[in-house]
């Protein structure tokens, strides 16, 4: 874990403030993310690939906060959407369209268009028929579109869990081996059409960078190929995200090794490499602040209930996550706790049988490693306002996302249906 949370005065600070008054003033549950950590992971990779023509998009379905999206354009960063929604925030950051890269396993037609309209950098394409989809509403718009072609290398994957491998054979997500060249031709034959990107991303928190090697060789024999049948087009190679990031005590992703991998085969393949991180970037930024409720004991077991949950962190209900909990006034005693939610499900939960430190009700926790797949994944269950968001750096504090009110829970319902037929 290398979020750079400190005690002073007894007490957790992040990036210099101090979460207890932070806490205090801005209520809890909250995420509050560390400018200056998403400043040092992104100079971090940026640095690593130095060796090679490079751009960073910033995969923001991991945290598509405006004020996130807005720290990590400010550093130069692109953007990798995978809807419209992630378009209209990347513009609504102050993304151009040659900022941002489009990609997604199943886009409607008019998220398509939505692509097409704003001009991105490229739409990733993820099957032959989405290809040719791409390729009418393109004709219709009289553009030509820029189009990269996601591979599934179909080779054997390695991280924490079943649900973030997408690299392997009969996965659902990109073009599947065997096919790939075909499709990727096709482009040749379809009007306004442009294909300047090949492309994997085989998987997220990855343990083992092996098969991202061995992507990269598929990838390049692929590109041979293209060469071969006459495709002079290509500008890009895209190895999507998927670096690891510690949540307890592991060692970080040895970059060093990452560089190994990827810089020799860029630079055969002698095209720019476009990266996809989304966890790497701001996982470690973040910590989700939640206060504990109330604590009991049931059936020989020390509870205690905090206020945030399932609904402010899905991950280790949905994946058995870890994430260290600390409590914000640092002491030796330890317990052995399960660290549950206020939400009605057994599965609520977002520690059990923990070893940690030995707080009571009434005391602030921290939960750490909060900054990715956290806040982008609540949901307002038990119609429960969705927490706010906070950066801070340097000793200062400011509000990105206000806490929801109740009234934005209600706001696109009615109680009184207004009948009609569609005829
Ligand atoms: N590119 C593509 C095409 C992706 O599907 C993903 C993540 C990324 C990039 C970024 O991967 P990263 O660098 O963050 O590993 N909710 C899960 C993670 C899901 C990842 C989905 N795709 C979690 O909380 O662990």
């Amino acid at each position: 874990m290398r979020t750079p949370l400190v005690a002073v005065d007894g007490t957790l600070h992040l990036d210099g403030v101090s979460l207890e008054a932070l806490a205090d003033r801005a209520g809890t549950p909250a995420f509050v993310y560390s400018a200056s950590t998403v400043e040092a992971r992104y100079h971090e990779l940026d640095r690593a690939l130095a060796a090679v023509p490079h751009r960073i998009h910033y995969a923001c379905k991991a945290n598509a906060s405006l004020g996130i999206l807005g720290t990590l354009r400010a550093l130069g960063a692109g953007v990798d959407v995978v809807s419209g929604g992630e378009l209209y925030r990347a513009a609504a950051a102050g993304f151009g369209p040659g900022d941002i890269i489009f990609g997604g396993v199943g886009k409607s037609n008019q998220e398509l268009q939505e692509g097409i309209d704003a001009g991105v950098r490229l739409i990733t394409v993820e099957s032959e028929a989405e290809l040719r989809q791409v390729s009418v509403l393109a004709s219709r718009s009289g553009r030509e579109v820029r189009v990269a072609v996601r591979v599934n290398p179909e080779v054997a994957v390695d991280s924490v869990h079943a649900y973030i491998k997408t690299g392997q054979k009969g996965d659902k997500f990109g073009i599947p081996w065997d096919e790939a060249e075909r499709v990727a031709r096709l482009t040749m034959t379809l009007p306004s059409v442009r294909l300047v990107a090949v492309g994997m991303h085989i998987g997220s928190q990855l343990t083992n960078l092996a098969p991202l090697a061995d992507g990269l060789r598929r990838l390049e024999d692929l590109v041979a190929r293209l060469r071969g049948a006459g495709i002079t087009t290509l500008e890009h190679v895209d190895i999507g995200g998927g670096l690891y990031v510690p949540y307890d005590d592991e060692p970080a992703a040895d970059l060093a090794q990452y560089t190994a991998i990827v810089v020799p085969a860029v630079q055969r393949l002698g095209l720019e490499l476009i990266v996809e991180p989304g966890r790497f970037l701001v996982a470690e930024s973040g910590v989700l602040l939640t206060r504990v409720l109330y604590r009991k004991r049931s059936g020989g077991r020390d509870l205690l209930i905090a206020d945030a949950g399932m609904s402010d962190l899905l991950r280790p209900s949905h994946y058995d996550a870890y994430h260290r909990i600390l409590a914000a006034r640092p002491r030796a005693a330890q317990a052995t706790v399960d660290v549950v939610g206020p939400i009605c499900e057994s599965g609520d939960f977002l520690a059990l049988d923990r070893t940690m430190e030995d707080v009571e009700s009434g005391e602030l926790l921290v939960i750490c490693t909060a900054g990715a797949y956290g806040s982008c994944m609540s949901s307002n269950y038990n119609s429960r306002p969705r927490a706010g968001e906070f950066l801070v750096r340097d000793g200062q504090w400011a509000v990105i996302t206000e806490r929801e009110r109740y009234a934005d829970l209600v706001r696109r319902e009615t109680v009184t249906p207004e009948w009609r037929t569609l005829a």
